[in-house]
């Protein structure tokens, strides 16, 4: 079983202005760090954030299996273009870029990451928070280099004059346009944030949503919000059990000479195996992790 599935059931904004956070940050079981320098980030702080983010890559030991990845300010900013040249060859595992709405808009930053030294194959992420950007969803992820998407959920609910609610039905056209844009393309996608942090019950309703859509892992505002991200979007341990029960008949029944195998009644076929072990995997990467 050699399939590469990399956890990212938890992705942490981290505003790089602010140097505690930042620190802090090396302790936590975030799966993804998404060190900030756009929404989270004052404008007279922008350069310091900058350096900040820097410096935390230039010392990158600390952060461990934690994957790092810098949210830049668009290039229709004052700061995008300076913060694209600084992180070419920074060391980020991926670069965020917001509010993207075409594939020429990759293509743009990529430009500006190539002539400031960048190695070619640096993933870049993109945040889906714009009418156009979901309606373009496709193009953006079979784009060149890009690895993820990252629903912006807050700027995509004031873009289209809806109401945040709980069981996010205003939502949920975008979610499952991204969602479908990203598995088509073979590529990561991450649920937006859940701004109420004293609702433990609505944030783990999320999560399970979330869950339930697809995604591969939540964006996070609060250190508080990583445990309950990790469980929901990580296998547990009925699931994985499950995911091996589903392998171990499916192999005895191809050992007898079928083709499908029946399991409590149900019926196992290549698909099942398929997607159990992708949850083995996942299981593996993340025990490795510890946990
Ligand atoms: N990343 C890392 N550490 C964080 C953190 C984050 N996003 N948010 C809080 N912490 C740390 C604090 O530094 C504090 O650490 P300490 O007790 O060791 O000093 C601890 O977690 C508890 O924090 P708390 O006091 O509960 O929150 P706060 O008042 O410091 O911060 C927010 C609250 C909302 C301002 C802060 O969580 C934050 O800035 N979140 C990110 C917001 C953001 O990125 N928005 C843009 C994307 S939507
Ligand atoms: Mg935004």
């Amino acid at each position: 079983m050699a399939l590469a599935v990399r956890p990212r059931r938890s992705a942490l904004y981290v505003p790089g202005s602010n140097a505690r956070a930042l620190d802090k940050a090396r302790t936590l079981p975030a799966d993804v760090l998404l060190l900030d320098l756009e929404d989270a980030v004052a404008p007279d702080a922008k350069e310091a954030a900058r350096e900040n983010v820097l410096a935390v890559l230039r010392a990158r030991e600390g952060f461990g299996f934690r994957e790092l990845v810098v949210r830049v300010n668009g290039l229709d900013t004052a700061w995008g273009w300076a913060d694209l040249a600084a992180l070419a060859r920074a060391g980020a595992d991926a670069i965020l870029l917001p509010k993207v709405e075409s594939a020429d808009g990759v293509r743009r930053a990529r430009t500006v990451l190539g002539e400031a030294g960048a190695p070619a194959e640096l993933p870049i992420w993109c945040m889906m928070e714009t009418p156009r950007g979901i309606l373009r969803a496709l193009e953006i992820a079979e784009a060149p280099a890009v690895a993820c998407l990252v629903m912006g959920t807050s700027d995509l609910t004031k873009d289209l004059h809806a109401l945040h609610t709980g069981e996010r039905l205003p939502m949920l056209v975008a979610l499952g346009t991204c969602l479908l844009a990203a598995r088509a393309a073979g590529i990561a996608i991450l649920d937006g944030v859940h701004l109420d942090l004293s609702d433990t019950a609505g944030f783990a309703a999320a999560c399970r949503q979330g869950r339930e859509l697809g995604f591969d892992g939540k964006t996070l505002i609060h250190p508080s919000q990583i445990g309950p991200a990790n469980a929901a979007f990580g296998p547990d341990a009925a699931a994985v059990e499950q995911a091996r029960r589903i392998v171990a008949a499916y192999e005895e029944a191809r050992a007898r000479g079928a083709g499908v195998a029946v399991l409590d009644g149900r019926l196992i076929e290549a698909l099942h195996v398929r997607e159990a072990e992708r949850v083995l995997a996942l299981a593996a990467a993340i025990a490795e992790r510890g946990g």
